[in-house]
């Protein structure tokens, strides 16, 4: 069984998880990702890693709730435990020094950028941080984030804090000499960050979180297409060139499940377990 050790409120539906995970935590890096279930009838969920303590032997997760299992898990207290914590799964990010870095965290995505930021400061670079959300409630990480990178820019969808919208990032590139951007967060937040520096050329990685099932390569549900090629998120990211990305696809099989998830939620806060 894997205990919550402690679970911090970031936003209205958003909380940080840290689970006891000592295996996990020997080898976590940033950029991994863990699936968890919640119960013997549960539906497997991947989160992204967002802190390690090797020390204590715990692993950190963001969890958003947008359906019926990450409602379940925000359902959870300190003290609770679940039964399954696989990982760590998939690449570690790549971690070096590549000069001037942007790391852009869109929404509950935030946190595991973060992780990735930290990381990439430690290894010499200049960290500029951007981190965006649909209105200023929806912010997360960002005393973490000003902490640790450079320079911090906010933006939101509405305007009610920091920037509207992502085209400020146009301007900030240009005026910085960036080498390199790492985004993290919602499909079209990650194509508008790539739409927006593949004109410069500016080398960009993209953490792209498609449907997945097993997470190890040997379902072929988390498929995407990246400079024609067909890969698999689970194994060969999650981070992927993201002026390569095929990202209407990936927008288009993400609605697939869409009427069965929204029944699953339904049944569950009727107080059904499974559908
Ligand atoms: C590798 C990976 C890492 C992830 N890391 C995190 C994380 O750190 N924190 C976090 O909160 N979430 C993360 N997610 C998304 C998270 O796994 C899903 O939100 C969760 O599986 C939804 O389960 P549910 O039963 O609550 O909702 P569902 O009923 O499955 O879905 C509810 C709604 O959310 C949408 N949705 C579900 N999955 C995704 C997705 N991957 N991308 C965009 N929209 C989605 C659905 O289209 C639907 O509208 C990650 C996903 C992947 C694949
Ligand atoms: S989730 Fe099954 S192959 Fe990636």
């Amino acid at each position: 069984m894997y205990k919550i050790e402690t679970k911090r409120k970031l936003a209205p539906t958003i909380n940080l998880f840290t689970f006891s995970a000592e295996e996990v935590a020997a080898k976590a890096k940033p950029g991994q990702f863990v699936i968890i279930r919640l119960d013997e009838d549960g539906e497997r969920i991947p989160l992204t890693i967002a802190n390690v303590d090797k020390e204590q032997g715990t692993i950190s997760v963001a969890c958003h709730e947008v359906g019926k299992t990450t409602a379940q898990l925000g359902s959870l207290k300190e003290g609770d435990a679940i039964p399954n914590l696989l990982g760590p799964l998939g690449k570690p990010a790549a971690i070096e020094k590549f000069g001037t870095v942007l790391c852009v965290g869109g929404g509950v995505m935030a946190a595991p950028i973060h992780f990735k930021a930290k990381a990439l400061r430690e290894a010499g670079n200049y960290v500029i941080g951007v981190v965006g959300a649909a209105t200023k409630d929806h912010l997360v990480f960002l005393e973490e984030m000003s902490k640790t990178c450079n320079e911090l820019y906010i933006a939101t969808d509405d305007g009610s804090e920091g920037y509207k919208g992502i085209d400020f990032l146009k301007d900030l590139i240009t005026k910085k000499k960036i080498d390199r951007v790492v985004a993290e967060g919602p499909v079209l937040m990650l194509k508008a960050v790539a739409d927006t520096t593949h004109p410069l050329k500016i080398p960009t990685v993209v953490d792209l979180i498609p449907t997945m099932i097993d997470g190890m390569g040997m379902c072929g549900a988390c498929r995407v297409g990246v400079g024609g090629k067909m890969l698999f998120a689970c194994v060969d990211g999650l981070e992927f060139d993201g002026h390569q990305v095929d990202f209407d696809e990936l927008l288009a099989r993400l609605k697939t499940y869409t009427l069965q998830e929204k029944v699953a939620k339904v049944f569950w806060e009727e107080g059904e377990k499974t559908i």
